[in-house]
């Protein structure tokens, strides 16, 4: 924070005093929202790397300190304390819940995690090998089918549950879409179980309907979950509230936020981040990938380095590093994979390119090597990002839907095209 209360522009003849917003925490923030009005002017942001597109109370984000905080706590903290369940509370309603608050919390997930007939007939019909966020999307947006005509947006209670419906069956239709892609049998969730266990049983319940839970296993993803629940106003957050901002219904915002988050640049980095592991495939080709990520007449980018807002280090990453390091030794998996992802790490971060470009690895760098100990496959990789950003997605539509400033998304633009001219 600044001083400075007001900023000024100088626009030809005509000077414009510009409002300076103050955060509670990071930059303050020039209200340009009279420029037009006064000069005529647009401004041009490509990409919004400088843009405020709303207040938000949900999460803070430094990324030249590397912090990130959910509604004030740092993600180190939540990681080691909390659980998703509670992380989710406290996202969509601000404060961490009572005892009593958070068993009823975890037995409303239980109450809606089920789906009905119509989902398993929806993801039945796409083919085996059809992208899993391909079918997730679509399923969330089966959901508005079935919710959309009983839901009043002007109604809180109901925003809430619609919110809290999201967040229980992202699970169920995770598993539901593995095992559609396994050839296996469409079961239901055991909603006696807690939420990471009810997914994990679901998913790998052989057809007797056993599965042996391992607790390490359960807390390693827990964590993960915590790690990807939010992260402010992320492209498919953005995209998420931009078709909030549209009066749709959650159940398609969020189908939107899930088409955003599967992009390589965004979510999907988590799945090329291994098969890019796999295709290096040895330690001692490392540096020729170091190479070819650096020329700039080869298309190919490290996965899992690089962020728009850290440009110190992703504090995700540095969990999810120690993190694997331990779910991989308590797992008894030795992984190759590891050593070409570590030996990747060193040689980029001593590297002058990465170095000058502030390239560091990012929450993704590491999560798929967990993911993968755990036996989630890879194609599913993102759709665990999406299950674990819902309680962010939801609760920024939430908070979006009583903001008094609130306006339809609706950019400008810079015409670059033809002129007018006569047909
Ligand atoms: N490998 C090689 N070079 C890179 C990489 C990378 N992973 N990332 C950025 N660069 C280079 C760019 O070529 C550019 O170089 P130049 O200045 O010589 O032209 C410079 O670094 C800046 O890159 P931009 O693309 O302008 O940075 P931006 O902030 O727009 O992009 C992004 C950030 C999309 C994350 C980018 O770093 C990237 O593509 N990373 C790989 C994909 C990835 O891991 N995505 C996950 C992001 S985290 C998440 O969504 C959970």
């Amino acid at each position: 924070m600044s001083d400075l209360n007001q900023a000024t522009l100088t626009a030809g003849d005509k000077s414009v005093a510009l409002p300076v917003l103050k955060p509670t925490l990071g930059n303050d923030c020039a209200d340009i929202s009279k420029l037009t009005k006064e000069t005529g002017l647009f401004t041009y942001d490509s990409g919004f790397t400088a843009t405020a597109s709303c207040k938000s109370a949900i999460t803070y984000i430094d990324g030249d300190k590397g912090v990130l905080l959910y509604r004030g706590y740092p993600i180190e903290q939540l990681a080691e304390k909390s659980s998703f369940i509670e992380v989710a509370y406290l996202l969509l309603n601000g404060e961490r819940p009572g005892a009593d608050q958070l068993k009823a919390f975890e037995a409303e997930l239980s109450k809606e995690a089920t789906v009905d007939d119509s989902i398993n007939a929806l993801i039945g019909s796409f083919g085996k090998d059809a992208h899993p966020m391909a079918i997730l999307a679509a399923s969330i947006a089966q959901l508005s089918a079935k919710y959309h005509n009983s839901l009043d947006l002007n109604d809180a209670a109901q925003r809430y549950q619609a919110a809290v419906r999201l967040i229980a069956k992202l699970p169920t239709l995770a598993a539901l879409i593995y095992r559609h892609g396994k050839g296996l049998n469409l079961n239901a969730p055991d909603t006696s179980l807690d939420y990471v266990s009810r997914f994990l049983k679901q998913t790998f319940e052989s057809a007797d309907g056993k599965y042996d839970l391992n607790p390490n296993i359960v807390k390693a993803l827990d964590v993960l979950l915590i790690l990807h629940a939010d992260h402010e106003q992320n492209a498919s957050t953005s995209t998420v509230r931009g078709v909030g901002s549209t009066g749709a219904n959650p159940y398609a915002s969020v189908a939107a936020g899930v088409t955003a988050l599967w992009g390589p640049a965004h979510g999907g980095a988590n799945e090329a981040v291994l098969k890019m592991l796999e295709e290096i495939g040895t330690a001692d080709k490392v540096e020729d990938a170091v190479a070819k990520a650096k020329d700039k007449n080869s298309h190919f980018r490290l996965m899992g380095f690089g962020h728009r807002v850290y440009k110190n280090f992703d504090p995700r990453a540095k969990i999810i590093s120690v993190m694997t390091q331990k779910v991989l030794a308590e797992l008894g998996v030795n992984d190759p994979l590891l050593e070409v992802a570590v030996k990747l790490e060193q040689a980029a971060l001593q590297d002058d390119y990465f170095v000058a470009r502030k390239l560091y690895p990012n929450v993704d760098f590491y999560s798929g090597i967990i993911y993968k100990a755990l036996q989630i496959p890879t194609e599913l990789f993102t759709v665990m990002f999406a299950l674990g950003r819902t309680p962010g997605w939801v609760s920024h539509w939430l908070e979006q839907q009583t903001d008094p400033e609130m306006k339809i998304v609706r950019p400008r633009q810079i015409y670059t095209g033809s002129p007018v001219r006569d047909y």
